[in-house]
């Protein structure tokens, strides 16, 4: 196959920052994506539905006058969240989904929750109105070792609140172990799972062997080689529980490359040309539609975009910048370790 038309695509998990980053990152989503779940993790966080308001005007202010783009809102869940604004959020059409970090977990998660029990109430809320949650899958125990936190998570914390609240729609993002593909397989109703481009590419050799690779380190951070065919498996199957969520996550190169790096791969660039070359190599390209542009709206109830875009295998690689600039500084682009001969047009 050298052409493959489809529905446009959405990412289901993507963080666009704000200020110059915003304005620096949207247009590479915005050029391919028609709409993206933007992450809350704002420093501060985007808490209530007027936040959300507000970051979802400035997003739109940053956008390109020629793309057209809907971003879908999000709030951090607080253990001060209110279940009233929450519904009111949902009613009004502006609020998709809730996103829970245990508090700790990752980049600007210090306001998570850490009993979940105060939480309860808008996770009720939000099963009675049918409104997602999206969950950061990590427990932040010291005691738990790092590559451990997603399975412990699943029984500590996420089996627990299925069972206490079976009604609620919980997508588990970013996927990284065997143990929440099989947890979502395994499940009959209201769990679906979110993948990340880099996780179907790297293992946790590409961040540790031969040298340290801070490029290569987000959370939850790549496991073992056994994990990545787990996702690998579950991402070409079709099966509609699974879908894209890039977790495209930039942060200036000073940051990351740095004595305490932060967590995040930066693959809103690149990640349909990786996504096109990973589904070839897996015989799988009749199935990128489905992970990229049909999962996903039927899971959030929405209907896949109209609009088709077509991806063409060209003779050379297709070129992409290592970096960009950006007012904030430097941002270095995901390196998948391949060149990938899928452009998109
Ligand atoms: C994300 C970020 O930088 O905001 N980092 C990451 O490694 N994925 C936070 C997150 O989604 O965990
Ligand atoms: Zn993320």
């Amino acid at each position: 196959m050298t052409s493959l038309t489809i529905r446009r695509p959405d990412d289901w998990h993507l963080h666009l920052r704000d200020g110059d980053m915003l304005k620096a990152v949207l247009p590479y989503t915005s050029r391919h994506f028609a709409r993206a779940i933007i992450m809350p993790n704002l420093v501060p966080p985007v808490v209530t539905s007027s936040d959300a308001s507000a970051y979802r005007d400035r997003i739109l202010a940053a956008l390109p006058q020629d793309h057209v783009f809907e971003p879908l809102m999000t709030l951090y869940l607080t253990e001060g969240t209110s279940p009233d604004d929450v519904e009111e959020g949902a009613r009004s059409g502006l609020i998709k989904a809730v996103k829970l970090y245990p508090a700790g977990a990752t980049t600007n998660s210090a306001s998570g929750v850490r009993n979940f029990d105060n939480a309860m109430p808008v996770l009720e809320r939000m099963a009675k109105i049918g409104l997602p949650l999206c969950v950061h899958g990590e427990v932040t125990s010291p005691h738990v070792d790092i590559f451990d936190r997603e399975a412990a998570f699943i029984e500590a914390v996420l089996d627990p609140i299925r069972r206490r609240l079976p009604e609620l729609k919980i997508t588990m993002e970013h996927v990284t172990t065997s143990d929440g593909i099989d947890y979502i397989k395994n499940s009959t109703a209201n769990l679906a799972g979110t993948i990340t481009t880099h996780h179907l590419i790297i293992n946790r050799n590409a961040i540790l062997a031969g040298g340290i690779r801070p490029h290569y380190y987000c959370l939850p951070v790549a496991k073992r080689e056994s994990h990545r065919l787990a996702l690998r498996a579950a991402a070409t199957s079709g099966d509609t529980r699974f879908f894209l969520g890039t977790d495209s996550a930039p942060h200036v190169d000073p940051l990351k490359e740095s004595a305490c790096g932060c967590a995040g791969c930066f693959t809103s660039i690149n990640t349909l040309s990786c996504l096109a070359h990973v589904f070839e190599e897996d015989d799988a390209l009749d199935r990128l539609e489905a992970f990229v542009s049909l999962n996903g709206p039927l899971w959030y109830g929405m209907l896949p975009n109209e609009e088709r875009i077509t991806l063409t295998k060209k003779k050379e690689p297709v070129g992409y910048p290592d970096r960009i600039e950006t007012q904030a500084g430097p941002v270095t682009v995901f390196d998948p370790m391949f060149r990938s001969h899928w452009d998109v047009g």
